[in-house]
């Protein structure tokens, strides 16, 4: 058993910056990073445009950013949230500078900043086309110099402990207490007991077979959230990036990032007819709900399988210094960009909701924070706008560590007890476990992708209900494997993603049902 004063699942940009900031301010008070895969491994670092932040004053504008940001989330943001997070944007990068982290600049010293879908102005900060990388780089290493951090990769949070494990009658109601982790190295399930808790395990792309998430984008915290009964919203806003490298293979699908239509490039059909400004006045930089939607309305009008991202026209010296990722993965591929169009096809990318916090990233169970993409602070509305997801854990990660600097935790000073799985067996049978998750991303994409309706959602969840029910008692009779738990983790999140999208009755962003007039 380990015994810490806080524990944060997961190792990206959320849970990395609560850490350093906490253990900055309590040097005496103990951290624990419990992280699935390698400690780098994340959404995270694979971001590509940057960071969304008002800093050129002239041109920009905290009321601008807010307006595109209430635009792009159609209607759903939460107006002191959009403010809120817009206005601490400055502060918070000037944090990640000074832990290490660079972005490019002019040569006169002033950001380089790029322009992505639904945003008025140039304002997001980035460094090359691996802003990510170097977010994840800076904050690691600033974690290394912190003693009073034990960062513990490869091992897996299985689930949260709650009232519902401890039999002590003087338990708070609906209080977390810590988590069961799984060393994935050893297949050891121990107790990990924490005054506080954040979850900030990141997206759920996996649950659609074909995503620009990593694979280790399963839903985790919110599954475990939701098994813990804290409330989850927004389910059904499933954001669909535009333009991901067109790939047979289900899985993991390279992105060229927006700001490539921010600097210049062209949406084209195979007859090579530009044609987003049919669909918008803003043409290729529409918000990304817009463009998806097109795109999936000229795949059906035509049959085919990709459109085109046309890069021929721009000036490729400038391309390559800004896109040097890109250039490359593309070229990997054999596509020059200077000459040939790049194939592309929308793919899962974002989740806008997940467990629901308020301004502090307090969920609604005692001692249980959520930060990052796994949770629902109210800032996406129905629709994120591109580049505010980074800015948003910055953000939260602060308030939660200030929340915490003027809040006592009390110790949990009670017995817990330890896993247990007596009768449980080594499962021989690994294609159960493939075959399903195949089955669930193939429902996930053929019935619940950008476009919905009713037929194609109930058809969704009696499919689910079965899986459902395999997977459960795969789970009660197995020893776990990381496989499984992530399985069980993505037929609950799809639960979730189908439930809500069926409870909805108006059309708003990311969410279309043709059934919904
Ligand atoms: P993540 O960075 O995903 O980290 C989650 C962590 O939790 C990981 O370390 C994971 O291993 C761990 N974890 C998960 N489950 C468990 C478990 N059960 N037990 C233990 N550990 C667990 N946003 C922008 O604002 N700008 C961009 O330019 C941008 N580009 C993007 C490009 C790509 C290709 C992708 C995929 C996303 C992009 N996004 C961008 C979105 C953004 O990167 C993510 O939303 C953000 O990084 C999420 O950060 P996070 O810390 O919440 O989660
Ligand atoms: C991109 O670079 O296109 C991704 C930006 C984002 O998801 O915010």
């Amino acid at each position: 058993m380990i015994v810490t004063n806080y524990l944060v699942i997961g190792s990206g940009i959320a849970g990395l910056t609560f850490a350093v900031k906490i253990a900055e301010h309590f040097p005496n008070k103990k951290v624990v990073i419990v992280t699935k895969a390698s400690e780098e491994e994340s959404n995270t670092k694979y971001a590509q445009g940057g960071v969304a932040v008002v800093l050129n004053k002239e041109e920009d504008s905290f009321k601008k950013h807010i307006k595109d940001t209430l635009i792009a989330g159609d209607g759903l943001c939460k107006e002191d949230v959009v403010k809120m997070v817009v206005k601490e944007g400055p502060k918070r990068l000037e944090e990640l500078l000074l832990w290490g982290a660079n972005f490019d600049t002019n040569p006169n010293g002033d950001f380089n900043l790029g322009k992505e879908g639904g945003h008025s102005e140039y304002r997001v900060v980035h460094h090359k086309d691996i802003t990510g990388f170097e977010i994840e780089r800076a904050l690691l290493r600033r974690v290394h110099q912190l003693s009073n951090i034990e960062i513990l990769p490869y091992h897996f949070a299985i689930d949260l402990i709650t009232n519902h494990h401890v039999k002590d009658d003087n338990a708070a109601p609906e209080t977390c207490y810590g988590a069961y982790v799984l060393n994935q190295k050893t297949g050891h399930i121990f107790t990990v007991k924490s005054d506080s808790t954040l979850l900030a395990t990141g997206g759920i792309g996996c649950v659609y077979g074909h995503t620009t998430n990593p694979i280790i984008a399963t839903g985790d915290g919110i599954a475990m959230a939701y098994r813990a009964k804290a409330r989850i919203k927004d389910m059904e806003f499933v954001q669909f990036h535009p333009t991901a490298l067109y790939d047979t293979q289900e899985g993991s699908s390279f992105l060229i990032s927006e700001a490539v239509r921010g600097f210049g490039a062209y949406l084209r059909n195979k007859k090579g007819h530009r044609f987003m400004p049919d669909y918008d006045t803003r043409a290729e930089l529409a918000s990304r709900d817009i463009v998806s939607q097109s795109i999936d309305s000229e795949l059906k009008k035509s049959g085919d399988a990709h459109v085109y991202l046309d890069c021929t026209h721009l000036d490729a010296d400038a391309f390559i210094k800004h896109f040097p990722n890109i250039y490359n993965e593309c070229l990997k591929r054999h596509i020059d960009i200077k000459t040939d169009w790049i194939p592309v096809v929308p793919a899962s990318h974002y989740l806008c909701g997940g467990i629901k916090v308020n301004k502090k990233g307090k969920t609604t169970i005692n001692n249980l924070f959520a930060c990052g993409e796994c949770s629902r602070t109210g800032l996406h509305g129905a629709n994120r706008l591109a580049s505010n997801s980074l800015l948003e854990a910055l953000v939260y990660a602060h308030n939660i560590y200030k929340y915490h600097t003027k809040q006592n935790t009390t110790p949990v000073d009670f017995e817990i007890p330890s896993w247990n799985d007596e009768g449980t067996i080594i499962p021989e049978e690994h294609v159960l476990i493939q075959h399903n998750l195949k089955e669930l991303q193939a429902l996930m994409r053929d019935y619940v992708g950008i476009v919905r309706n009713n037929t194609r959602l109930k058809r969704a969840i009696k499919r689910l209900d079965v899986i459902y029910n395999e997977v459960e008692d795969l789970y009660r009779e197995s020893k776990l494997t990381t496989s499984l738990c992530e399985l069980r983790n993505m037929v609950n999140v799809a639960h979730l993603i189908i439930q809500q999208s069926l409870e909805r009755k108006e059309n708003r962003g990311g969410y279309f049902n043709s059934d919904i007039i």
